[in-house]
């Protein structure tokens, strides 16, 4: 595959965008899932830096905030939209297996899937990208420095910050894997305890870390001096990480997918995540019906359909497409969608047993979103990950690096779940230097008289979320009501409607359940999404953070 290095440097004056005829664009926003990253990217943009800054600014603070979200030992995918050169792309910054991975590594003896170790400790951890994916932002969009840009994240590492209800949530779910490592245990327990709402978490090594990265531009990191610290923590516990892992990392510039539902533009993310291309497909699918003659009821079983049939062929096909060939043209293709609806019945649930078995053809959160723009245009919507709520619970030790279990995104073993319940076939087995197939989906949706910067964190569900608030936001939805929607789920495998608290009513419940669709409720409510909506007539903004969350947004 060639990657086209778009190498753009920001003049750093005040450039009046043609974009909404004579009018500069009148607003910029920040939504981020914790109101000190979402108050770094104001600081930033105030200070004179763009979109492109304020999202290293957000990165970065995230990484600090949300330990349980997002981290300089994790990685994630940023899509942009530079106004000035009227381009879109994205910045795969996903993690990547080490060189010494194995398709089997996690199997044991008898060929049986051991989850504990890729969930857990230095094995499930693949090579960080999010550095590397900071440094190509400052390097060919940024306004202000690297130094500059770090520095709220560096304070926050440095002075500490209050943690509140998710944090103990969260922290009281990893405690026990956290326990088991002193360093990780030190900086994120209190003295062995899950903190209580409140307790200031300070983390030292990571400020000096950041300071770091930022003083040698990201070199420290991958090649000098806080390189050979990872390594030799990493090897010291057990893992397989080498230097040259982090040597050889870098990240890849990637076309977006494009493509329209009626007359929206949809652009999204690319392999290897698999979210552009479901989202697309179920998209596909549905533009065969007039959404708006169903009853709720059978606009459920509608979406429904076509999220089970874009995650079946998610299992089947996709994986990291330096290393498998994705089908992207024929998957978001009108004729695979007609194939697809035509199996699908207005009254009747499809058992995905009845659909092709994924292998069967022949051989060939917990995450963090943010949406920003600014007053010039550009936009970012970024999702970044550690994977499961503080990764895989341990840190390099004397970094306050905290390393991603990612590695399990990989499939360990065809039709063996995840840890989301996801399946997968051979496109998506281990390999080293492969990077493990992600939902990610930050996205675009331009309309003829909107845009929309979406996305959210929430493993396997990310995906559905994004179509059930696209389609909203397509029928005239504002940003708080696309980050409110219900929220339902059906990923192929488990052959189930997975809904949260109060997503679907009773009377939904009893009409799905007699078209033949099984029901489960998720005990609580799931997602953090964060969306900005454009007015393209006057370049206003509106802006709105998951109530299910604890983020904030800002517009100015
Ligand atoms: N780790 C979650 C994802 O990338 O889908």
């Amino acid at each position: 595959m060639t990657y086209v290095r778009y190498k753009f440097r920001y003049i750093s004056v005040v450039i009046i965008a043609l974009w909404f005829g004579d009018n500069a664009q009148a607003e910029s926003a920040v939504a981020s899932a914790h109101p000190a990253a979402t108050l770094a990217g104001k600081e930033i943009l105030e200070a004179g830096g763009n979109a492109f800054d304020a999202a290293i600014a957000v990165a970065a603070a995230l990484a600090v905030v949300e330990p349980y979200s997002s981290g300089i030992g994790g990685g994630g995918f940023f899509l942009l939209h530079n106004q000035k050169e009227g381009v879109n792309l994205f910045v795969d910054a996903r993690e990547e297996a080490p060189g010494k991975a194995t398709a089997g590594m996690y199997l044991d003896s008898s060929g049986d899937f051991v989850r504990d170790r890729s969930l857990n400790g230095p094995l499930a951890a693949a090579i960080p990208g999010l550095p590397a994916g900071l440094v190509y932002l400052s390097e060919n969009f940024a306004n202000l420095t690297l130094q500059e840009n770090l520095m709220p994240a560096i304070r926050l590492a440095r002075e500490g910050f209050l943690t509140g209800d998710r944090y103990e949530k969260m922290a009281g779910y990893r405690a026990p894997a956290l326990r088991l490592h002193k360093d990780a245990a030190k900086i994120f327990l209190d003295q062995g305890n899950v903190p209580k709402a409140g307790f200031r978490v300070i983390q030292k090594d990571l400020a000096e870390t950041l300071q770091a990265i930022a003083v040698s531009n990201g070199e420290s990191f991958y090649r000098g001096d806080l390189a050979r610290k990872m390594v030799d923590s990493v090897v010291s516990d057990g893992g397989i990480w080498r230097i040259e892992d982090l040597e050889n990392y870098e990240v890849k510039i990637r076309q977006p997918l494009v493509s329209s539902y009626h007359d929206v533009k949809i652009i999204s993310s690319p392999p290897p995540s698999s979210g552009g291309i479901a989202l697309i497909e179920a998209l596909n699918i549905l533009e065969r019906y007039d959404l708006k003659k169903y009853e709720r009821d059978t606009y459920i079983h509608l979406v429904v359909e076509a999220m089970r049939r874009a995650y079946r062929d998610r299992a089947d096909y996709l994986g990291d497409p330096d290393f498998v060939k994705v089908p992207v043209k024929e998957l978001s293709s009108q004729i695979h969608a007609d194939l697809l609806a035509s199996s699908i019945s207005d009254t009747e649930a499809t058992p995905s047993s009845s659909l092709p078995q994924i292998g069967s053809r022949p051989k060939g959160t917990d995450t963090t979103h943010f949406s920003i723009v600014d007053r010039l245009g550009n936009r970012v919507a970024a999702t970044l990950s550690i994977n499961i709520p503080f990764g895989a619970a341990i840190t390099a030790e004397g970094t306050g690096v905290l390393l991603n279990n990612e590695m399990d995104d990989f499939s360990a073993k065809p039709f063996t779940p995840n840890t989301y319940g996801l399946v997968g076939a051979d496109a998506n087995a281990i390999a080293p230097r492969k990077r493990p197939l992600s939902s990610m989906t930050p996205t675009f949706l331009e309309g003829t008289d909107r845009i929309a910067i979406m996305g959210t964190p929430g493993g396997s569900r990310i995906i559905s979320m994004v179509l059930i608030s696209a389609l909203d936001f397509i029928n005239g939805a504002e940003p708080i009501e696309m980050v409110s929607s219900k929220r339902f789920h059906h990923q192929y495998l488990p052959d189930q409607i997975y809904f949260e608290k109060d997503g679907l009513t009773s009377s939904e419940q009893e009409s799905l359940s007699k078209k033949g669709h099984k029901l489960k409720e998720s005990g609580r409510n799931y997602g953090n999404m964060q969306v900005i909506v454009i007015d393209k007539a006057d370049g206003s903004v509106d802006a709105a953070s998951d109530p299910r969350g604890e983020g904030s947004s800002v517009v100015w």
